[in-house]
């Protein structure tokens, strides 16, 4: 019987529990809520107490009027209708013990006197509950008696904008802003500077504004591909921009508003030729143009790097600086005299170690200051600055040796946190970046899964999603790349792994999408997602499955990164999703693909087909001839097809069959597919025989 009454009771709390997350939604989901039977009513309003020790009250009061409920601040907390804001210790908090840190949690009670207590122990916390509550309210002013008591699993839940690529408006910003703190994301790293424009004021070396930029041509690809040059500010079709130190102060006063802390990037030594245009003396010796990379043998580029930064720590308060470090070419460094003489003089045995020490000096510099520098994982190169964070881009190797070397890490790898790549059917998108990276992927990453060592988690400060804006011109398709993937990045920063339920997940983020949408914004509408290549989805049948491929001379030499599956892999049944690196997916260069498969006897056959994809940018495009032919005996072919194709280069990917059908019997199939004059890779996945 009590075993009986105990099921009852699980029932009746799961029948809660469903529909509190059905009419409640909370994302990031909440850690811990508890649904008691019951509900209140507030649309009369409530009553607003702010304990007397919260110091920026003006904050929750704007977080609170948000809530779209009748307000009135009291100075005594009420029992009935009000809306109660404490901040306690954490030993008040019953909840808080199941948290390693509770420096952002809140736990919110829906009493059944009509009153909403939230309680934590800081202003950022009773601002994650007002956000929780507001969320809550959205299906109207009924509250179910429940119990919240939640924190997030990481302390930094960020989101880079590239606003160096193509420059973006301080009310754009703000804009973003507004989504993030609704989702209690706490970080905006914002990436000022990069060779297609500086965008930060600096009144010491008043050029990079100036003339660094500004470019003409305004699409980002007509300009990398073109002179890549800049124009004084002021000339006609000069586009580009800059935030003025006033542009920047109002950001950051909006964002710590909303409790999320900018980050600015300046990026050092590579990823710098706009400085370089602007300042051509920090160049190696022998050859200022198209250059990228600091030099870092000159004194001068230390004169200017700690200039820049005294007015940038003027401006943006966050305890962290970016100082970049990616992707320096290190090139010029080689045959640079100063470059040279800096090595000697430090006993510098590497370009590796002559970046670090830049990274090095930069760090003393920003440290003396009171700030720390983060840089990407190029900075472990040639060894890691003693205090530096590591924000790991290229895998989760660097952070995990950053980690492990006593580093916080910032966790943001591209195959599941480069938000730039397409997040549906790349052939309906927008130009991008190449890859696919819907949203399910990036809700599938898991910063600290239960594999890492606890030595190495504990380094890890928590995750970004980063948004490049090289192929992104306009606001709208820069909100579309950016929403929903940010949801699941929030959620991943916040929210437990064991809540992790993706479809659940997937319908809360359609919910977001279609109120953001009636706010305005532009994100990708998640209702209409197509998801993975269809083809790709399940095995396929067909007359040539398992059938052996022999591989003509020079076709045999496919891949070799691209084997796929080897000489199995055109007649395995697997069609390739929408990236070439999948695994099924198997490129050829060279004579391009010419193979012939034995059916083992002769068979009657009436379609030859194989999908073929294009994606110009990395150098993978169509065929611009396709032979089949077909043979009883091994030795004498008959050739049933001859599909010729104009190879066009396109911005877009694309996919397309190549076949022929009709009838015939046959034993032996040859096809051949001819690279087109752009030569690069072809790439096939199955020759699908019926
Ligand atoms: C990067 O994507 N180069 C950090
Ligand atoms: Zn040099």
């Amino acid at each position: 019987m009590k075993k009986f009454i105990s099921l009852v009771v699980s029932f009746a709390i799961m029948a809660l529990s469903n529909s509190f997350a059905q009419n409640y939604a909370i994302t990031p989901e909440p850690n811990l809520v508890e649904v008691r039977e019951g509900s209140v009513d507030i649309s009369k309003g409530l009553s607003l107490y702010i304990d007397s020790s919260v110091e920026d009250v003006a904050r929750l009061e704007s977080g609170a009027a948000l809530l779209g409920v009748d307000l009135k601040r009291v100075k005594r907390p009420a029992r009935r209708c009000g809306l109660n804001l404490y901040i306690v210790d954490r030993a008040e908090i019953g909840g808080a013990a199941a948290y390693d840190n509770f420096d952002e949690g809140y736990e919110l009670s829906v009493c059944s006197s009509g009153s909403v207590d939230i309680k934590a122990t800081t202003a950022a916390g009773l601002y994650y509950g007002l956000q929780s509550l507001r969320q809550m309210l959205k299906g109207g002013a009924t509250l179910p008696i429940c119990y919240i008591c939640d924190a997030p699993r990481f302390e930094y839940r960020g989101v880079l904008i590239d606003i160096s690529r193509h420059f973006r408006s301080v009310d754009f910003l703000k804009r973003q802003i507004d989504i993030m703190a609704e989702l209690k994301m706490n970080r905006l790293h914002l990436h000022l500077t990069d060779a297609a424009g500086w965008r930060i004021e600096v009144e010491s070396y008043p050029r990079l504004c100036s003339y660094a930029a500004w470019r003409t041509p305004a699409t980002w690809k007509e300009w990398w591909y073109g002179e890549r040059g800049y124009v004084e500010q002021g000339t006609e079709g000069a586009y580009g921009g800059y935030l003025t130190k006033e542009d920047a102060k109002e950001l950051v006063e909006y964002a710590a508003a909303r409790y999320i802390t900018i980050i600015p990037e300046i990026e050092m030594p590579g990823h710098s030729d706009e400085v370089i245009a602007a300042y051509p003396e920090l160049a190696c010796s022998h050859n200022p143009e198209r250059q990228g990379d600091l030099c870092i043998g000159k004194e001068a580029t230390f004169e200017m790097m700690q200039a820049v930064l005294d007015e940038i720590i003027e401006v943006f308060p966050s305890e962290y600086i970016h100082i970049g470090g990616d992707e320096a070419t290190k090139s010029s460094w080689k045959d640079c005299e100063d470059c040279q003489r800096r090595m000697r003089e430090e006993g510098l045995q590497s370009v590796d170690e002559l970046q670090s020490y830049m990274i090095h000096r930069i760090e003393e510099y920003l440290n003396a200051k009171g700030r720390q520098i983060i840089g990407w994982d190029e900075i472990l190169e040639g060894g890691l600055a003693p205090n530096a964070t590591v924000m790991s881009w290229r895998g989760e190797e660097g952070g995990l040796a950053a980690a492990a070397a006593g580093h916080k890490v910032v966790m943001s790898p591209h195959g599941y946190c480069y938000i730039d790549a397409p997040q549906d059917a790349p052939p309906m998108q927008p130009e991008a970046i190449g890859g696919y990276l819907p949203l399910e992927k990036v809700y599938s990453y898991d910063p600290a899964p239960e594999s890492m060592a606890d030595s190495v988690r504990e380094y890890i400060l928590g995750v970004q999603g980063n948004l490049w804006a090289e192929f992104i011109p306009t606001d709208e398709h820069y909100e579309m790349m950016l929403w929903p993937r940010a949801i699941a990045i929030a959620e991943i920063g916040w929210s437990e792994l064991k809540e992790r339920d993706y479809d659940d997940f997937r319908a809360r983020a359609v919910a977001i999408v279609e109120d953001m949408m009636s706010r305005g914004y532009n994100p990708f509408d998640l209702r209409n997602e197509i998801g993975e290549r269809p083809e790709s989805l399940q095995p396929i049948e067909h007359k040539a499955l398992g059938k052996s491929v022999e591989y003509l001379y020079p076709s045999r030499y496919y891949g070799p990164q691209y084997a796929a599956a080897g000489d199995a892999t055109l007649t395995d049944g697997l069609r390739g999703t929408w990236t070439y690196a999948d695994g099924r997916w198997q490129g050829f260069l060279r004579g391009g693909v010419d193979v012939i498969i034995d059916m083992g006897e002769v068979t009657h056959i009436e379609s030859i087909a194989a999908d073929f994809m294009q994606y110009c940018g990395p150098g993978v495009f169509m065929p611009c001839l396709v032979e089949i032919a077909v043979s009883e005996d091994g030795e004498n072919y008959t050739k049933i097809a001859d599909i010729e194709h104009e190879v066009v280069v396109e911005d877009v990917p694309s996919f397309k069959s190549f076949g022929w059908s009709g009838a015939v019997d046959a034993r032996y199939i040859r096809y051949k597919a001819h690279r087109s004059r752009y030569s690069g890779f072809l790439f096939v996945d199955e020759i699908v025989v019926r």
